[in-house]
C-alpha cells in the first residue's frame, strides 16, 4: 500500500528511485513522484497514473542529484491527482514521502495554519512536512526535528524526509508502516520493501516500531522510540527468486498461477521426512510450543482469510483441535473468549497487513499460549513478532490478486493440521497420507493447469455478465469464496459465494439465465448433497458451470457445462479446485480488458487500517 524509495549516493539516483518504484508499483499505482537535491536545490516531478508516466516525464526532463526520495501512491486522503501525489514539500526546503495514515492530521493542520503554513494538497502527509519545518526552527538538525515531529503524530507512518539545506542526509521514521534500510558501498538506501532495492543491494536492516534513523552515504544511525541509539541486525536478503520481471508471461498474475507447482515444491522442501510433517517447518522452537495446543484461533484478511477458513475444516475434522477463524479487522475490535492452550495463527502473504498485525499484537496481550504466522515475507513484522513462523517460500507475489500465495498457504495449513494432529487425535496412517498428498501436490497442480485452454474458451460466456454465483460445500465453500473474490477483484463482475446448502434460504431468488452459477464439486462425501443443490438451480432455469472430478458423473447438457478436474485425494482437493477458478477469473478479465495485475482501487499489502 503505497511504496517508498530513498537514496543517498555520489551518483545521480533518479534512475534507481524509478526502478525501485516500478518494483513497488503493485502496492499502489494512482500517482507517483520523485524529489532530488542537486546543487543546493530541491526539484520535484510528480505525475498522475502509473510509474511509467513519471519515468516518461523524467526521460524528457531528467533530474540530477545524489539524494532523493520517491513514492508510488494508493490514495487515502485526497483524490489521485498531481497536487496530492508525494513527495510533499514545505516551501522549497523540506520534502517528505509517507505511507500510512496520520489520524490526527485535521487537528495538526489547523495548528499549522495558525502558525502561517499554507497547505497545497488534501493529504494527511502534508502536515509532516510543515511540522518538520516548524520543528527545525528550534531543533539542532533534521534528525531532532523529525524525532520531535513523530512524537506529535497519531496513526501509522513510514516516512522519509530530506532537507535542501542538509543535502546528504535522509531521515526515516517507522511506526505501523514498514521500512528497510539497504546498505551499499559508499551509498545507502531506504524503502518500504526490500524488493525495491534488490538491484542495488542485498544487505538490509529492518527498522522496528518507533525507530527513527539518519542515513548518509557512509553511515546509518538508528534510534528507538525514546531516542536511544540502537543496532538493528544487518541481514542478507533471503529472496532467491527476484520476481522483478514477467518473463514470457503477459501478466504477473498468469506467471504466478503457473509458478504454483514450483512454489509448492519449494514450500515442501525439507519439511517432510519419514512420512510425516516435521515440527521444524514452523521454527526451531515449534515442537515445544505446539505439543499442548488444543485450540486454534486463525486471523487473516481477504484471500488469506479464505485459506484459514478451509483449514478450520481440516483442524477440526482431522487434527482433533477446535478452531475459530475470523477476519482480522473484526477480531481486533471485539472482545473474544480465550480458551486454554490456544494457538493464534495469522496468515499473511505480505506479513504487514495492518489489521492482522494489530490482531496478533492484541492476542499476545490476551495471553495466547503461542503465536504462529504463515507468511511469505521474510523479515516482515508478522514474522519478527510471532513466536513461530512458517515461511511460505512462494517467491514474491507481484500481481495484486493473490494466487500462488493462497495455494501455498493451503499447503502450509495442511502441514499444520498434520503437525497438531500428531499431538492430538490423528492416526499415524492419516499423517502419512497427508504427507504423501502434500508431496504429490506440485505434479497434480501441473495437471490442473492443463485446463487453461478449456477455461479460456469458457470465459467467453462470462464477458457480458454482471453477476456470478459460486457454490461449494465443506472445505470447498472457502474455495468458492476465493473464486468469487478473484473474479470480482480483477474482472469487476459482482460475484458472491454460498455454501450450497444455504441456497434455498434466500439466494435461490437470484437465479435466472443471466446469473452464471459456478460449482466446485470434487468427489467427496458431500457430492450427493451438492448434486441436489445443483438440481435446485437447474429447476429455476440457472446456467451452471460445474468443476467436477472426472468420476463425479456430471454430464454437460443445455443447462450445465461440466469441466472435468483431475482426480485428487481429499487432502489436496481444495488446492486443486482453486486452480481452474484462478484461470477463469484471469481469462474473464483478459476478455474484459481490465488491468489484470493492478486492478482499480486496490493495492497489495494493506498497511493501513
Ligand atoms: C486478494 C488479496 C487480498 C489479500 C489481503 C490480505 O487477492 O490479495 O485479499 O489476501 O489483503 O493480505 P495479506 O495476505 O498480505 O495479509
Amino acid at each position: 500500500m503505497c511504496g517508498i524509495v530513498g537514496a543517498v549516493a555520489q551518483r545521480d539516483v533518479a534512475e534507481i528511485l524509478i526502478e525501485g518504484l516500478k518494483r513497488l508499483e503493485y502496492r499502489g499505482y494512482d500517482s507517483a513522484g520523485v524529489a532530488v537535491i542537486h546543487q543546493g536545490e530541491l526539484t520535484r516531478t510528480r505525475r498522475v497514473g502509473k510509474v511509467q508516466e513519471l519515468a516518461d516525464a523524467l526521460q524528457t526532463a531528467p533530474l540530477a542529484g545524489g539524494t532523493g526520495i520517491a513514492h508510488t501512491r494508493w490514495a487515502t486522503h485526497g483524490e489521485p491527482s498531481e497536487r496530492n501525489a508525494h513527495p510533499h514539500q514545505s516551501g522549497s526546503d523540506i520534502a517528505v514521502v509517507h505511507n500510512g495514515i496520520i489520524e490526527n492530521h485535521a487537528k495538526l493542520r489547523e495548528m499549522l495554519k495558525g502558525l502561517g503554513y499554507q497547505f497545497n494538497s488534501d493529504t494527511d502527509t502534508e502536515v509532516i512536512c510543515h511540522l518538520v519545518d516548524h520543528e527545525l526552527k528550534s531543533a539542532p538538525g533534521l534528525l531532532a526535528a523529525v524525532q520531535a515531529t513523530v512524537k506529535q503524530l497519531e496513526g501509522a507512518y513510514g516516512t522519509v524526509v530530506i532537507d535542501r539545506r542538509d543535502p546528504e542526509r535522509l531521515v526515516v521514521a517507522r511506526s505501523g508502516s514498514p521500512l528497510v534500510i539497504g546498505f551499499g558501498l559508499g551509498e545507502n538506501f531506504v524503502a518500504s520493501d526490500q524488493l525495491a532495492l534488490l538491484p542495488v543491494t542485498r544487505t538490509f536492516a529492518f527498522l522496528e516500531e518507533g525507530d527513527v534513523a539518519e542515513v548518509t552515504r557512509r553511515e546509518v544511525h538508528i534510534y528507538d522510540l525514546d531516542g536511544n541509539p540502537v543496532v538493528r541486525e544487518k541481514k542478507e536478503s533471503e529472496i532467491t527468486h527476484d520476481a522483478g520481471d514477467k518473463g514470457e508471461y503477459r501478466h504477473y498474475m498468469l506467471k504466478e498461477i503457473y509458478e504454483q507447482p514450483m512454489a509448492l515444491a519449494r514450500t515442501l522442501e525439507g519439511r517432510i521426512a519419514q512420512q510425516r510433517v516435521l515440527d521444524s517447518a514452523f521454527g526451531d522452537n515449534a515442537a515445544e510450543l505446539l505439543k499442548d495446543i488444543k485450540h486454534v484461533q486463525i486471523i487473516a484478511c481477504g484471500t488469506s482469510y479464505h485459506a484459514g477458513m478451509a483449514a478450520r475444516y481440516w483442524l477440526e475434522d482431522w487434527a482433533g483441535v477446535s478452531c475459530n477463524v475470523e477476519i482480522a479487522s473484526e477480531f481486533r475490535y471485539r472482545k473474544s473468549h480465550l480458551f486454554p492452550n490456544s494457538l493464534l495463527v495469522t496468515i499473511s502473504q505480505s506479513g504487514e497487513t495492518a489489521d492482522t498485525l494489530a490482531a496478533m499484537r492484541l492476542a499476545k496481550e490476551m495471553g495466547y499460549k503461542a503465536t504462529l504466522t504463515i507468511c511469505n515475507a521474510p523479515g516482515s513484522s508478522l514474522v519478527r513478532e510471532s513466536d513461530m513462523a512458517y515461511m511460505m517460500k512462494a517467491g514474491a507475489e507481484i500481481g495484486v490478486a493473490s494466487t500462488k500465495a493462497f495455494t501455498v498457504q493451503l499447503a502450509g495449513l495442511l502441514m499444520l493440521t498434520a503437525a497438531l494432529g500428531r499431538y492430538n487425535s490423528m492416526s499415524v496412517e492419516m499423517q502419512a497420507a497427508i504427507a504423501q498428498s502434500l508431496q504429490s501436490m506440485p505434479a497434480k497442480v501441473e495437471q490442473a493447469l492443463g485446463l487453461d485452454d478449456a477455461i479460456a474458451e469458457l470465459a467467453e460466456d462470462f464477458a457480458d455478465k454482471s453477476h456470478a454465483l459460486f457454490l461449494g460445500r465443506g472445505d470447498q465453500y472457502p474455495i468458492a469464496m476465493e473464486g468469487a473474490l478473484k473474479l470480482k477483484e480483477i474482472s469487476y463482475i459482482h460475484a458472491e459465494a454460498y455454501a450450497s446448502g444455504e441456497l434455498k434460504h434466500g439466494p435461490l431468488a437470484l437465479i435466472d439465465a443471466d446469473m452464471p452459477v459456478i460449482v466446485v464439486a470434487p468427489n467427496n462425501e458431500l457430492l450427493e448433497k451438492l448434486k441436489s443443490n445443483v438440481e435446485e438451480v437447474r429447476a429455476r432455469g440457472g446456467l451452471m458451470y460445474v468443476f467436477a472430478d472426472v468420476d463425479a458423473e456430471f454430464a454437460s447438457d443445455d443447462t450445465m457445462k461440466v469441466i472435468p478436474v483431475p482426480h485428487c485425494d481429499e487432502f489436496m482437493a481444495p488446492l486443486i479446485y482453486t486452480i481452474p477458478l484462478q484461470l477463469l477469473s484471469y481469462h474473464v478479465a483478459l476478455i474484459k480488458g481490465t488491468d489484470v495485475d493492478q486492478p482499480r482501487n486496490l493495492a497489495k499489502s494493506v498497511t493501513v487500517e
